[in-house]
């Protein structure tokens, strides 16, 4: 990629609403460079294309934006993974690597975290609370990159003393795979992502040893077959360390992100924090109108797997689609109003910020149970919180985690 669209790419990444607006309203699918793929940013045909895995496969859905530069390929080839994850894979084995996350993001589990989350998440904020200086916190650093990472890893079962480790791990990953890099970052990124890898393969062979009623045995015990006391080959503690890096980058990068924005949002229109703060049974509907507003994951890739036509564009077999959740959210045939954020709008026009169909995001109710509890404690807490004045508040470049790169706030 040259300079110049590396450029372009960093902008879109930014601010991609204009971009979607002028695909919803083009006629048929736009050619986006940048994204080396068609953009699908209407609401039906997004739904459309979701609603056939079959024309439309997964396999390129982690297709890197920036290609690593070889040495960092080799230096990842000789780590741990590699091996197929749910989010990339179609049909049956899709089906299968699903199962076991399902069962471990099952609604009993999710709520017996719920209440380890909210002790975390009071923790965080009574670190922050009595360290801020003159009542003033960088939300993102002090809490929002910190609780999602935390709940996973308990879910999972890692020992918290790793999980500043894991986070890191996957904040490198995304690194290496979506911003562009010297060759001697790439480098050390990828290093970092193999560390990370290894630290998981510790974590999966301890656990092999010792199972617990946990995702982490869910997923070891799926790989691991019948015999279930036999150790596991190398090829298999490969599969459980790619499923848990996928789970990782899936699981926490997303919520820290979904958090930074929707206190964002909130805060830059106060009226609706101060409804929120004197109506707090609206919490479930703010963090729907966020999720719809700002989407976190924006959107994935698609392939097609044969000729297809799509909003009257012909596609043929092994074309790149770029499917713009919040392009769809933005769409105003099904949310009116849609470039308003407002938490009251009457609820029942569904977004698509968590998917639907068989890829739909089985960790959806996880990052709710999170985003209620961190609104639930900052509105009774800190009904006074804003944003500090003079910031410059920019997004962090990224079409997957798309999130305040900074928020600096006061109470
Ligand atoms: C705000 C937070 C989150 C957002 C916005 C989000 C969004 C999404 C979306 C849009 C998809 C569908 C991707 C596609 O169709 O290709 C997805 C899939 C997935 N999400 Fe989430 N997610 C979030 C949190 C989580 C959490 C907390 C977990 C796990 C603990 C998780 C695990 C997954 C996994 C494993 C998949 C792949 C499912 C499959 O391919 O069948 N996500 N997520």
């Amino acid at each position: 990629m040259d300079a110049d669209l590396h450029d372009r790419l960093d902008e879109l990444q930014r601010d991609p609403y204009p971009l979607y607006a002028r695909a919803r309203s083009a006629e048929g699918l736009t050619y986006v460079p940048e994204l080396d793929s068609w953009l699908v940013a209407r609401d039906a045909d997004v739904r459309e294309v979701l609603r056939r895995p079959e024309d439309f496969s997964s396999a390129n859905a982690l297709r890197p934006d920036v290609m690593p530069a070889p040495a960092a390929l080799a230096v990842l080839g000789g780590g741990f993974g590699g091996r197929p994850v749910v989010v990339t894979a179609d049909g049956a084995l899709h089906q299968e690597l699903r199962a076991p996350i399902v069962r471990g993001l099952s609604p009993a589990r999710v709520g017996a975290v719920v209440p380890y989350a909210a002790e975390r998440a009071a923790a965080l904020v009574d670190d922050f609370v009595k360290n801020g200086e003159g009542g003033r916190v960088e939300l993102m650093s002090a809490y929002a990159g910190r609780l999602p990472g935390e709940v996973i890893g308990r879910l999972v079962g890692f020992d918290p003393d790793d999980v500043p480790a894991l986070v890191h791990g996957g904040r490198r990953a995304e690194q290496l795979l979506f911003r562009p890099m010297a060759e001697a970052e790439q480098i050390a990124a990828a290093e970092d992502v193999v560390a990370t890898a290894h630290l998981l393969d510790a974590f999966v062979r301890a656990r092999h040893a010792d199972p617990r009623e946990d995702l982490g045995t869910e997923l070891i015990a799926s790989v691991a077959g019948p015999d279930a006391a036999a150790e596991l080959t190398l090829d298999q503690r490969h599969q459980v360390v790619a499923h848990l890096q996928n789970l990782l980058i899936a699981g926490h990068l997303t919520t820290t992100a979904l958090i930074g924005t929707t206190v964002l949002h909130l805060l830059r229109d106060r009226r609706q924090w101060e409804l929120l703060c004197a109506e707090p049974e609206r919490i479930p509907a703010a963090i729907e109108e966020a999720a719809r507003y700002d989407t976190a994951l924006q959107g994935f890739r698609r392939v097609t797997t044969r000729p297809v036509t799509l909003a009257g564009t012909e596609l043929p077999a092994g074309t790149p689609v770029f499917l713009a959740f919040a392009g769809a959210n933005r769409d105003a045939s099904r949310h009116p109003r849609p470039d308003d954020f407002d938490i009251a709008r009457p609820s029942g026009s569904r977004h698509l910020s968590f998917g639907l169909g068989t890829h739909t995001c089985p960790g959806s109710q996880l990052a709710r149970e999170q985003l209620r509890v961190t609104l639930e404690l900052l509105t009774s807490r800190l009904p006074g919180l804003r944003l500090a004045e003079g910031q410059r508040i920019t997004m962090r470049p990224t079409l997957i985690h798309r999130s305040p790169e900074r928020l600096e706030l006061l109470w």
